[in-house]
């Protein structure tokens, strides 16, 4: 029985996870759902979008699957999402990005990773204004950080029998943030032999990946060209209903779909699930239920192939839960 702390989350969220949990269970891998909430609604209440019971329910558990979190634009609280990366110190964000077959995408042999560094660089948050006219973000970036970030990529993919590295950067502009970034991702690299490693500039990469993403592995990066990087990625396959992701440290991580909350199609059983489901193999694969995690990825591949059971986004008229009963259908 494995113990796992589940966070709905708000907008679409709890429809998509509602799904997953669905399909999880049919898998018969045997979980006992601590279910716990952040947000919104949670900050009305409580006074704080992520109470402190939320961050010790994960510590304790050390895997959850969560849902999108709505952040306010501009104002308001900071993003629960951002703070749980940072409280937990879950410093690696990893993103697949795959084709399926019958999804319409532009490509159909789509198969690479980001890895995205998930607590430095600009998306940490450190920015004030200087008057009213002006205002400063601090980027930071760190020999630590970047170390821990491009190990990981690489122990990844001798995991998982990749072939490649390719660490994204503006080190031509950025020399010192970007230019440590780059000199550690070297430095690391020299000591996998047998892993391809290549360093590309950020905006020649946005490119190379529209024209021709099959030369791609794992893609290593700070954390916001990981942020816009991995969407670019997700339009490569179908969109972000097809994107998953996981946040990962040292023993614990925390399994959310790389879309938002979508506040426009809450509450109206329509949104795509599958990204959600592919959170949810990534978490069967680290709790070691490797079995389950590839019938269940059958099972959604199948459903996707037929076409008949889709979500809008992929040009179908099925419902999130419609989906869910498809997958369930086929799992064996
Ligand atoms: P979004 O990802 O929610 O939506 C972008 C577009 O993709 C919309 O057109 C939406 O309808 C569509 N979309 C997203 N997920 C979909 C799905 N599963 N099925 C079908 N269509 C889908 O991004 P947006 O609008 O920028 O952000 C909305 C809110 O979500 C914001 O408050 C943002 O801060 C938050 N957010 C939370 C994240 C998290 O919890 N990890 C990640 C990204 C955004």
């Amino acid at each position: 029985m494995h113990t796992i702390t589940l966070i709905p989350g708000d907008g679409i969220g709890p429809e998509v996870i509602e799904a997953t949990r669905r399909v999880l269970e049919a898998t018969g891998v045997s979980i006992a759902w601590d279910v716990r909430h952040a947000g919104e609604a949670v900050m009305a209440q409580e006074g704080t979008p992520l109470p402190q019971a939320v961050l010790d329910a994960i510590k304790k558990n050390r895997v959850a699957l969560k849902g999108p979190i709505t952040t306010p634009v501009g104002h308001g609280f900071r993003s629960v999402n951002v703070a749980l990366r940072k409280e937990l110190d879950l410093y690696a964000n990893l993103r697949p990005c795959k084709s399926y077959p019958g999804v319409p995408a532009r490509y159909t042999d789509v198969d690479l990773v980001v890895v995205r560094e998930n607590t430095e660089d600009l998306y940490a948050g450190v920015e004030h204004m200087v008057g009213e006219d002006a205002a400063e973000s601090i980027k930071i970036i760190t020999r630590r950080g970047s170390e821990r970030i491009v190990r990981f990529a690489f122990e990844f993919a001798l995991r998982e029998g990749r072939r490649k590295v390719t660490a994204v950067h503006k080190a031509n502009i950025m020399k010192c943030t970007d230019g440590l970034f780059l000199s550690v991702a070297r430095h690391v690299a020299a000591q996998y032999p047998s892993i391809e490693f290549e360093d590309m500039i950020v905006d020649a990469m946005c490119m190379k990946l529209v024209q021709s993403p099959h030369q791609y592995d794992v893609l290593v990066m700070p954390n916001l060209y990981g942020d816009i990087i991995s969407d670019l990625c997700s339009g490569l396959v179908g969109g972000l209903g097809m994107a998953p992701g996981a946040n990962i440290g040292e023993g614990i991580a925390v399994f959310e779909p790389v879309h938002g909350s979508a506040p426009r199609r809450a509450g109206q059983n329509m949104a795509n699930p599958t990204a959600t489901m592919l959170s949810g193999i990534l978490m069967l694969k680290y709790i070691g239920e490797t079995e389950a995690a590839l019938r269940m990825e059958q099972a959604i591949a199948a459903v996707l192939r037929d076409g008949k059971a889709v979500t809008y986004d992929l040009g179908g008229t099925a419902t999130t839960s419609g989906f869910a009963d498809a997958v369930i259908e086929r799992l064996t």
